[in-house]
């Protein structure tokens, strides 16, 4: 599939983004400097999605250590770019493709012996996770687009499109995939309080690849499935457990509970890079709880008392009994998960 946005790119050394808090008014594309702007970016949502993430830390770690030119010593050398990937990596908590990059340019500064091989090394290695992602996007596509027939309606959440990886998502590249190949399918975009990805990303990316759809607030999802034939749930995830329990956006768990009340084939599809090989179950998913004020304030304004208490966890846990299976880029894996996930993040 030709590739739609560009989200994250490195060029000539220097390390670009498009700011996502800016969409669907304005396509803003802004350079990030060094680990405080990387940080920064992650954790404020300008680049988000968890391969997105990945790929930003990625090229980030990178273009922060190249600017530390003046330390000559390699064990120096190794420590600054220790401190960097540990201070990205306190971003945001729940994406494992963050953690499952700092772990591949852990191991290249351990094995390293000169302070250019790391620099070359650590380059390398994010334009290859960075190429690979937008490959695996396709073979998502690709393994994904048959559990789509013709006519489906499709409800899905937040946004794990072309913004939130390497190539055209996850979850909505097998939707993208399904309309190209003509099944005229139709999907329903929940919005995604607090932080909106579902209408100002999902809706800005259906609108540019001329997906029908309709916009909903997430408490409609509900009533449409009871009303109309939904044929499946598809979204994507942000860290899945050993035994197929997954996290995902605040707001997939219910969605899964409402497919399995009305029968409705409920999915999630995601990169192997998303798969933690530590963690056996949801229950142990480290969950990001957001500022207050993404709750009590829309755009600045409050639309709760300013003392309000409020709760903002960014995601929940869905569990596996609930899914019907996992889109990857080496097949769908179908319950039982424990065995074949294992199989499969083997060497993650
Ligand atoms: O808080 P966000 O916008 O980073 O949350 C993103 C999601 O929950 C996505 O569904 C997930 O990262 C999968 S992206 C292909």
């Amino acid at each position: 599939m030709k590739q739609v946005i560009k989200t994250v790119f490195l060029e000539k050394d220097r390390l670009f983004i498009i700011d996502q808090r800016f969409l669907p008014q304005s396509e803003k594309i802004i350079e990030l400097k060094n680990e405080s702007e990387i940080y920064e970016a992650i954790r404020n949502l300008s680049v988000r999605g968890a391969p997105a993430i990945g790929i930003t830390a990625a090229y980030g770690a990178y273009v922060s250590l190249a600017s530390y030119s003046s330390i000559k010593d390699i064990e120096e050398y190794k420590e600054k770019g220790r401190e960097i990937l540990e201070f990205i990596g306190r971003s945001r908590p729940t994406a494992y493709n963050l953690f499952y990059v700092i772990k591949k340019f852990k191991a290249i500064l351990d094995k390293s012996h000169g302070t250019d091989e790391i620099l070359t090394e650590w380059k390398r290695e994010a334009f290859e996770i960075h190429r690979e992602d937008l490959f695996k996007s396709d073979e998502i596509a690709k393994y994904g687009s048959p559990v789509i027939g013709e006519n489906a309606k499709i409800i899905t959440h937040c946004n794990a499109g072309g913004l939130a990886t390497g190539g055209n998502g996850t979850a909505l590249s097998v939707i993208f995939k399904a309309h190209e190949e003509g099944k005229r399918v139709f999907v329903y975009a929940c919005e995604t309080r607090p932080m909106l990805q579902g209408s100002r990303l999902t809706a800005w990316e259906l609108e540019k690849t001329g997906v029908p759809y309709k916009l909903i607030c997430d408490n409609m999802a509900a009533s449409i499935m009871a009303k109309e034939e939904i044929d499946l749930v598809i979204v994507g995830a942000d860290r899945i457990a050993l035994n197929g329990d997954f996290a995902n956006k605040i707001g997939t768990y219910s969605l899964a509970v409402l497919a399995k009340y009305h029968g409705v084939p409920f999915y999630t599809a995601a990169p192997l890079t998303t798969f933690d090989p530590d963690i056996e179950n949801g229950d142990l998913i480290p969950i990001e709880e957001r500022d207050i004020e993404e709750v009590t304030k829309f755009r600045g304004i409050y639309t709760a008392p300013e003392n309000a208490n409020a709760y903002n966890p960014a995601f929940d846990v869905t569990p596996n009994r609930l899914l019907t299976g996992i889109i990857t880029e080496c097949g769908i894996i179908y319950p039982p998960f424990d065995e074949k996930i294992r199989e499969a993040v083997k060497g993650n």
